[in-house]
């Protein structure tokens, strides 16, 4: 028998990632994905692993008590995906961040803290640094999130940590840069420019399009996760990027030559509130323990580039609105 594992939000991007990868690679592992579903948690990112009988769904929220204790007998390692993620809605309307990322986070950790969990893994941001324009955020640097959805990852963040310090729950907590890869909802600048460029749409760049992110494929993250899982420190904080640092316009860029066209489909419209202008992480402390991420920047984002132009079933009914009926009649009995 494997290692159990509660795989929270485990619908979206990131954690549906999470799932394939370690379904691949330890057959004999369990997993529970408790997700809500909110407008991001998406059954069709885990369509090939639905019926698979070491996988079971959960249609629940990570801020009910008795679900997640429920949930948590049994558990091996805990990866806590589930967040409202998108910085730009944490702006327009912060009260499921709150919610969610800090008080499910919060239930989380209480429930794990009754039941004997080998690991409970937090996954955070790189966001929860702030912004910095020379220079690289250490794990020890201080914590300067400047908008509404990395303050509530900040708070998690610390949360986490103080549950190791005070009741001694073997917390790891990971911060992330920016993840591109199948299956991330096409709110996000990647996946919308990508599906906007197919579509012959503009692409709306905030502000001057100078702002820096360093991109990381999602299954160099994925990988990242389980290796830390495995030789991270228990109460440590791992910082994990792909050493990819590009302008926005950069990558816009990058896209519109691979799929062929113009660069008259840029259009630069208002900045975001709070825009953060440059994430850098130093990964050294990860470095030294053994990982660093196996795929290329530019043959990584061929790659995904190519999955968004042949995956247009998976995109088309998200951003026509037509999903929801789709989902009701796909999924309806899973959804109770
Ligand atoms: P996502 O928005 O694609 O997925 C979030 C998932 O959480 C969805 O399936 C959603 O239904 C679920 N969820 C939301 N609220 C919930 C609740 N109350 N209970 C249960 N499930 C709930 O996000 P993502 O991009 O996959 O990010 C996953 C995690 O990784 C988040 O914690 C995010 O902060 C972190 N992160 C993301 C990136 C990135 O670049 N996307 C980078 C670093 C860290
Ligand atoms: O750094 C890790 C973070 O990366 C994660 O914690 C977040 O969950 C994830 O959403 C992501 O946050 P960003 O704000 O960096 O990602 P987003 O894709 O929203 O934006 C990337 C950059 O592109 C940012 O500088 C804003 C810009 N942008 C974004 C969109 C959606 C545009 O110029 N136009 C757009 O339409």
């Amino acid at each position: 028998m494997g290692k159990r594992y509660l795989v929270t939000g485990g619908a979206g991007f990131i954690g549906s990632n999470f799932i394939r990868y370690i379904m691949a690679k330890y057959p004999d592992c369990e997993v529970v994905n408790l997700d809500k579903l909110t407008y991001a948690g998406n059954l069709d990112n885990l369509k090939d692993i639905g019926k698979h009988p070491h996988y079971r769904f959960v249609h629940g929220d990570i801020a009910d008590r008795q679900l997640v204790d429920q949930l948590m007998s049994g558990v091996d390692y805990l990866i806590n995906f589930a967040a409202e993620s998108h910085v730009d809605r944490s702006i327009g309307r912060p009260d499921d961040f709150i919610q969610t990322d800090i008080f499910g986070t919060f239930v989380l950790l209480e429930s794990a803290r009754k039941h004997s969990v080998e690991k409970f893994i937090q996954i955070s941001t790189d966001e929860v640094y702030g912004s910095i324009d020379q220079g690289s955020f250490k794990e020890t640097d201080p914590l300067m999130p400047s908008s509404p959805y990395s303050a509530s990852k900040a708070g998690a963040d610390r949360l986490a940590f103080s549950y190791h310090i005070t009741y001694k729950l073997p917390v790891i907590i990971t911060r992330c840069s920016n993840n591109f890869g199948p299956y991330q909802y096409p709110e996000k600048l990647i996946p919308l420019f990508v599906t906007n460029i197919l579509e012959d749409r503009k692409l709306p760049i905030y502000g001057d399009g100078q702002n820096v992110r360093d991109w990381i494929y999602v299954w160099d993250h994925c990988d990242a996760i389980d290796f830390i899982l495995a030789h991270g420190d228990l109460g440590e904080v791992y910082n994990i990027g792909g050493g990819n640092e590009k302008t926005n316009l950069e990558i816009t860029k990058f896209m519109l030559n691979k799929l062929g066209k113009p660069d008259n489909l840029i259009t630069y419209v208002d900045d975001r509130l709070g825009h953060d202008r440059r994430y850098s992480l130093d990964c050294s402390k990860l470095k030294r323990l053994g990982w660093r991420p196996s795929n290329q920047l530019e043959t990584a984002l061929n790659e995904t580039i190519d999955w968004y132009a042949s995956n247009r079933w998976w995109w088309e009914k998200i951003k026509s609105g037509e999903y929801l009926d789709y989902y009701k009649s796909q999924y309806g009995s899973e959804l109770s």
